[in-house]
């Protein structure tokens, strides 16, 4: 069989390394990829948001099965172009990615369905949402509509930094379309659950949970990034937690969408927080997490092309999907200065005994040598049978992975860790 990934970050190389234990599998083409990429698969310079390029490509080179991995490619409907052209595919239809396009999508399907959120208003004029503001209850949350690279999310703690922030969103138009609309919403507190499933549209199949650590520094300081580090399964869900999301939010996001001819099928991510009322929704992505794929996957016993093929052939209910114990850690590496300025070019050292553990982000290759090219550089796993080992080794795999400018946070996982005993 031939795959195509799109794509070209650390999840797509998770994706790709776990497909390749498929051995029906001959070969993987990554559009774009990437430096490390280019060791399990074949890279071609076509970008993840050049639909009509994509859907060209699989057809010239008699691609079995597409996996798109990216929210950009998702929300601009490349699995709509793929399937057009007889492809068959991994991930929604645009008409379902909007559940992640669209925070104004999402926050009124879940006010319509019932499905627990953070309360919250929407604006389309500038001076009314400067106006609710002077009565709003603080902190509060101020969300643009559309992608915003993670970014388009301000946690405002007082009244003037909320008022900042739908101005620099709706009038100075920072993440441009995306700031047409704003969503004010409810300010929640409790530990976060990243909860990735594989859907059909029918049933849903939770993945193993995992824990993001968003913020550049320790101790969860400084700036809010793409994701520094991730470790699986996340203490904080237990399993009577997971029943009631499975019975309050899960399942009736996926009727939700059906009833609104949206089928979602692909990975529905669960952004969730475990507030003192119960669980929340505070966001849906429709696609794979990133860092969390990099521990998810590695904990996936059941072979993935099997699964993913399942989820668009509406089989789910009757494909086992096990995940094996233990636990993962994943210490992202990346380049001083980031998610601000950083520099780029620098050789990566891995040693060969730690490139299985080593999933490549942001790097090219030049004349044989691999290059940082991107502010998250790659990510180190490494799975144990308990989260303490995980974190050891996902560690001491990493010091021995150099270059220049490098920095990690040293804490990925310790908070977990700190639960498990508080709840031991
Ligand atoms: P998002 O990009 O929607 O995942 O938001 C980024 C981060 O902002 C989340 O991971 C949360 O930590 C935080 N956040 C988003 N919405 C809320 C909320 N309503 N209350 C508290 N924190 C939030
Ligand atoms: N790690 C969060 C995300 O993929 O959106």
């Amino acid at each position: 069989m031939k795959i195509l990934v799109v794509g070209g970050g650390g999840r797509e190389h998770a994706i790709i390394k776990k497909l390749k234990e498929n051995p029906q599998i001959q070969e993987i083409f990554a559009l774009p990829g990437n430096g490390g990429i280019a060791q399990d698969a074949t890279c071609v310079a076509i970008g993840a948001k050049e639909i009509d390029k994509i859907a060209a490509f699989a057809v010239d080179n008699g691609i079995d099965y597409a996996v798109v991995a990216p929210d950009d490619p998702l929300v601009l409907g490349c699995v709509d172009a793929l399937e057009a052209k007889g492809i068959p595919c991994f991930g929604p239809r645009a008409n379902a990615a909007i559940i992640e396009g669209s925070k104004v999508f999402s926050k009124d399907l879940m006010k319509k369905y019932g499905i627990p959120t953070a309360a919250y208003e929407v604006f389309d004029d500038c001076d009314k949402a400067l106006a609710y503001l002077d009565t709003a209850p603080i902190p509060t949350v101020v969300k643009a509509d559309g992608l915003a690279l993670g970014k388009g999310v301000i946690i405002a703690m007082t009244r003037e930094e909320a008022k900042a922030a739908v101005i620099s969103m709706m009038q100075d138009k920072q993440f441009g379309a995306s700031g047409d609309h704003v969503v004010i919403e409810e300010f929640l507190t409790g530990p976060e659950v990243s909860v990735l499933s594989f859907t059909d549209g029918k049933t849903v199949v939770p993945m193993v949970s995992s824990m993001d650590h968003k913020r550049a520094g320790d101790n969860d300081t400084g700036l809010n990034t793409g994701g520094m580090g991730t470790i699986a399964p996340n203490p904080y869900y237990t399993d009577d937690i997971a029943a009631e999301c499975m019975r309050t939010i899960f399942l009736p996001t996926i009727a939700a969408m059906n009833a609104e001819g949206r089928t979602f099928k692909g990975c529905l991510y669960f952004g969730l927080m475990l507030t003192p009322n119960g669980p929340k929704v505070i966001e849906y992505n429709c696609r794979f997490g990133d860092p969390e794929t990099q521990v998810v996957l590695p904990l996936l016993e059941s072979d993935l092309l099997t699964v993913m093929q399942a989820t668009t052939n509406g089989t789910l209910a009757e494909t086992s999907v096990k995940f094996r114990d233990g636990s993962a850690c994943c210490v992202i590496m990346a380049s001083k200065g980031y998610p601000q300025a950083y520099d780029k070019g620098f050789a990566i050292t891995v040693p060969e005994e730690v490139a299985s553990h080593v999933y490549v982000a942001g790097a090219e290759r030049k004349e044989g040598a691999l290059l940082t090219n991107g502010g998250r550089v790659l990510g180190v796993t490494a799975v144990a049978d308990t989260l303490e080992t995980a974190i050891e080794q996902a560690y001491a795999l990493t010091a021995r992975v150099q270059f220049d400018n490098a920095f990690y946070r040293r804490d990925i996982g310790a908070r977990a860790l700190k639960a498990m005993g508080e709840k031991n």
